[in-house]
């Protein structure tokens, strides 16, 4: 076999992890929610929330990753003897695949925008008509097959090419990209009437807002943004030398992150408040509000193109390391060459997407909502998000809390780090802390136990 890849160089690494963590969740989850959560406070809980548990996280899965060197399935294969381990590792593997399938779809929707805006579709037409546009878009069968399998082919183009020829490079084009784009777009918005509004909504602590509830959704949030818990983190740790510093490397990215949501927020609100629109979230807020108030700011065909391009390259770099994932699983298991690999599960994942991009037609499936209360596309997003993720994460820290060789994590975490005192703290966490957070999640979002309900009838 061939010996495995490296990183080439730690921007590369940092690149590619900032630019897996930097996704719709930054973009079209971050902000509305914590408007809807009462601003300032639920900032706080969410940046408590990444550093107590997020982050965490994170650097469990690296120690996993660069331990084994090994994607998911493998590394909890070489970490343990106890089969049923593996079982996490394969569930990373059915959590990626799932993902990426209806990623594809969203993604080919900023695909679309950015070549739509190009031809600047939104020039003499009607409020009504712009807004319209994403019905058309959504409901298209063939429009949303070729969107999705062009988005696919591009991931799959970098992800062929390997870790530093493909990955690493692209991620390092795409990722500085994007921030700047970002940092150009915040920049325009605080010109804007809007901004001072927008900063209240965001920032102003509105307690009666801040439900018990509202602080699990801070904690998910976290885990989200961070891409933690999908087995993701793990394989690019996997890639990781040995003299590269892991908790280090979490703060880092986790802070990029943090910043990203923060601007991104900061960047979307204005432009909506500017011109009296009410906040929204997920596709509604991307693709209709933002269409129909860019055609009402000078310099349309600009500002929407670099806005869309923004959310595909925020797509893109997601998108990779999802796949990633899955690659290296069969390469490892199946002794399967990478290029073949790509091919193989890029097929895969199309065939699995087809429903979803076909879900807004309602062309296959059709008794699916009826039976399921959602279209196929929000239940594997569903299921995914608040179920797969949740359990992964759970099992990742019992594994490297209580699992995991005691002296082989301390080694990992240690090795290249100025940060080694930190060692104690992160185990506490892993061990107490995370499982308990994450438990709660899983109760809260089961019925099993509700939050809200508990503490009001506590202060009564
Ligand atoms: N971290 C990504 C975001 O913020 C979400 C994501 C998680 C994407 C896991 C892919 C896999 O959007």
């Amino acid at each position: 076999m061939k010996p495995r890849e490296n990183w080439g160089s730690h921007l590369g690494f940092l690149m590619a992890t900032a630019g897996s963590a930097i996704g719709l969740g930054s973009l079209w989850k971050f902000p509305y929610v914590t408007g809807e959560n009462g601003g300032g406070l639920f900032v706080i809980a969410y940046l408590v929330f990444t550093l107590i548990i997020g982050i965490p996280i994170f650097i469990a899965e690296l120690v996993i990753g660069r331990g084994a060197k090994r994607a998911p399935v493998g590394a909890y294969r070489t970490l343990t003897n106890k089969p049923a381990w593996r079982l996490l590792g394969w569930s990373s593997v059915v959590s990626t695949l799932l993902i990426l399938s209806y990623y594809i779809v969203v993604a080919g929707w900023a695909l679309n925008y950015t070549l739509m805006s190009l031809l600047d579709f939104s020039a003499n037409k009607a409020p009504d008509q712009i807004i319209g546009t994403f019905e058309v878009l959504y409901r298209s069968t063939d429009l949303n097959l070729l969107l999705s399998f062009l988005f696919l082919c591009l991931t799959t183009a970098i992800v062929y090419r390997g870790i530093r020829g493909g990955i690493e490079f692209w991620s390092k084009i795409l990722t500085p990209a994007l921030l700047v784009i970002l940092l150009l777009l915040f920049l325009y918005s605080t010109t804007l009437s809007g901004f001072s509004e927008a900063f209240a909504f965001i920032f102003k602590p509105d307690a009666s807002k801040l439900k018990p509830s509202s602080l699990l959704q801070a904690l998910g949030l976290a885990c989200f943004t961070l891409s933690v818990g999908m087995g993701i983190i793990l394989t690019y740790g996997s890639y990781m030398r040995e003299n590269e510093d892991i908790p280090k490397t979490a703060f880092t990215i986790a802070s990029i992150n943090v910043l990203v949501s923060l601007m991104a927020a900061m960047m979307i609100f204005p432009i909506i408040f500017t011109f009296g629109f009410s906040p929204q979230e997920g596709p509604g807020l991307l693709f209709k509000t933002m269409p129909l108030v860019f055609s009402k700011l000078p310099g349309t065909l600009l500002l929407s193109t670099i806005f869309f391009l923004l959310v595909l390259f925020a797509a893109l770099t997601s998108a990779i390391s999802v796949l990633e994932v899955l690659v290296a699983t069969a390469t490892e298991n199946f002794k399967m060459s990478r290029k073949k690999a790509v091919l193989i599960i890029s097929a895969v994942i199309f065939i699995i997407g087809v429903p979803s991009a076909l879900a807004g037609s309602n062309t296959l499936f059709k008794n699916w909502t009826p039976l399921y209360g959602k279209n196929f596309f929000d239940t594997v997003d569903f299921f995914s998000f608040s179920w797969l993720l949740p359990i992964n994460a759970l099992f990742t820290a019992i594994f490297a809390g209580w699992v995991l060789d005691a002296s082989l994590k301390k080694k990992v975490f240690a090795e290249g780090s100025t940060l080694t005192t930190l060692f104690y703290p992160w185990l506490f966490l892993m061990r107490w802390v995370v499982p308990a957070g994450v438990i709660l999640i899983m109760l809260h979002q089961g019925g099993i136990l509700d939050i809200d309900a508990i503490f009001s009838k506590l202060r009564s």
